[in-house]
């Protein structure tokens, strides 16, 4: 049964409650299908996909060995529970990350969203303290960045801190010891370079864990790019010495790789380009090629011996989420990484890094921009009324929406983060594929008034 766009359009606004969306300015914008990196609306109207469908699609919509692998398991079964029952599709997932995670992780636990594996990653933390070989049930604190984000359940947001999002539901978080934001564009006072500032933040965690070190059940880190920050990416060498630190103090260390994993950055996982091996790694978004709701969170031996014991013992990890582990979304994720392997994406991403850097370079001709950053295929386009000082526009002027409206009309869609204009395509785009978001983000930029 089809219906007609102004039918649907008019549901749309009537029911439809939208995420992080303000539905009194909400204007429907319908998407019926897609095809590879191109998103197409109810009117057949083409649009790039230019943040990966918000940060999860990786080898394109439609693409017949993820669609294949989806159909052969929708044939046998589609969901069994991961309450005491298996299927061999998350069992042979798991000894996929098992194999793809660096040792000694080799032990999963499957959720269906991000936040909800955030939220296995601080309960295993904290359940691991009181029930190891030399429990330590002082350690009741987490550690978080200034800025992070990771995700909206209430655990999440407490470790999160955008201001914007987190505020309200203060009164309901738990307390967490929070360190400056790593930000390798606005550096703190007195600093002129990024290993300066590398420096710098890390002097300030080192007095956190001085204070509250013994405290500390984990930390818990964006690796290298703060993504709902608006793309802030961290000077080099911070998250190696976070976990030098992390060492240091015995604190557990929790890699949320939901955004910057699968490859995003060049690499499988953020955490190998400083060579750090958290305790646990965390994914979600793209591991099922960003098809179906599934994430994970992959640990150690040491953790997962914690938690074994007789039945009497109440040692068992008490969570678990009803589609965790979701056979359909593990043949997802099965195939996504068959394809990562054979189709050499990552290194595509590498030599794509290189091509999207220098097309965004060019913006940086407009005053406006003030920064343009770049790792792998996520990329930002800072806007800021004041370049030397970096201040941003106000937020009430929705400056990055205007921008990102304007590039629509060039057949590109993007989802802007205050004044970030955040670029995330796909792993399978191409150099022109790069230079058409270039383009109408220059579109955008033009098409703005900016006094
Ligand atoms: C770093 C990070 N953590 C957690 C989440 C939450 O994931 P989800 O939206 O799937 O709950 C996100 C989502 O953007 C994220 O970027």
């Amino acid at each position: 049964m089809t219906f007609s766009y102004e039918k649907l359009a008019e549901w749309d606004l009537r029911h439809y409650w939208h995420a992080f969306t303000q539905m009194a300015d909400y204007r429907p914008f319908i998407i019926e299908r897609a095809e590879g990196v191109w998103l197409i609306d109810l009117e057949g109207n083409r649009y790039f996909d230019g943040v990966s469908s918000l940060w999860c699609n990786l080898l394109g919509h439609q693409h017949p060995a993820i669609n294949r692998a989806i159909l052969e398991q929708l044939q046998r079964v589609a969901h069994v529970t991961s309450l005491g029952m298996s299927n061999p599709a998350p069992i042979l997932l798991a000894r996929r990350l098992a194999e793809l995670t660096p040792d000694p992780l080799q032990h999963v636990f499957y959720a269906s969203d991000g936040a909800c594996a955030v939220e296995v990653a601080l309960k295993m933390a904290f359940q691991y303290w009181r029930q190891c070989d030399a429990p330590e049930p002082q350690r009741d604190l987490f550690l978080a960045v200034g800025n992070a984000y990771h995700g909206d359940t209430i655990g999440g947001v407490s470790v999160g801190g955008v201001a914007r999002f987190h505020s309200m539901f203060d009164p309901l978080l738990f307390r967490v010891v929070r360190g400056p934001c790593p930000d390798a564009y606005r550096l703190p006072p007195g600093v002129q370079s990024a290993t300066e500032a590398t420096a710098a933040y890390l002097a300030a965690y080192r007095e956190l864990f001085a204070r509250y070190g013994h405290r500390l059940a984990a930390v818990i880190i964006e690796p290298l790019i703060q993504g709902a920050a608006g793309m802030v990416m961290h000077p080099p060498g911070f998250l190696a010495g976070l976990a030098e630190l992390c060492r240091e103090y015995g604190v557990l260390l929790i890699a949320d790789e939901i955004a910057v994993g699968m490859g995003r950055t060049g690499r499988l996982w953020a955490c190998q380009w400083e060579n750090v091996v958290p305790d646990f790694l965390v994914i979600g978004k793209g591991i099922s090629g960003g098809y179906l709701p599934l994430s994970a969170v992959v640990t150690s031996d040491r953790i997962f011996q914690a938690f074994l014991g007789p039945y009497a013992a109440s040692r068992s990890f008490f969570h678990g989420h009803t589609f965790g582990g979701n056979p359909l979304a593990c043949a997802a994720a099965l195939a996504t990484f068959d394809e990562l392997h054979q189709g050499h994406w990552i290194d595509h991403v590498q030599h794509m890094e290189v091509v999207l850097r220098e097309e965004l370079q060019s913006l940086r001709d407009y005053p406006v921009v003030g920064d343009v950053r770049c790792k792998g295929l996520i990329a930002a386009v800072e806007l800021v009324a004041d370049r030397d000082r970096k201040h941003g526009f106000p937020w009430e002027e929705a400056r990055g929406r205007q921008v990102c409206d304007a590039a629509l009309q060039r057949g590109v869609w993007l989802r802007p983060l205050g004044n970030v204009i955040v670029v995330m395509p796909p792993l399978v785009a191409t150099a022109e594929h790069c230079q058409l978001i270039v383009e109408a983000i220059r579109f955008g930029l033009q098409s703005v008034d900016w006094s």
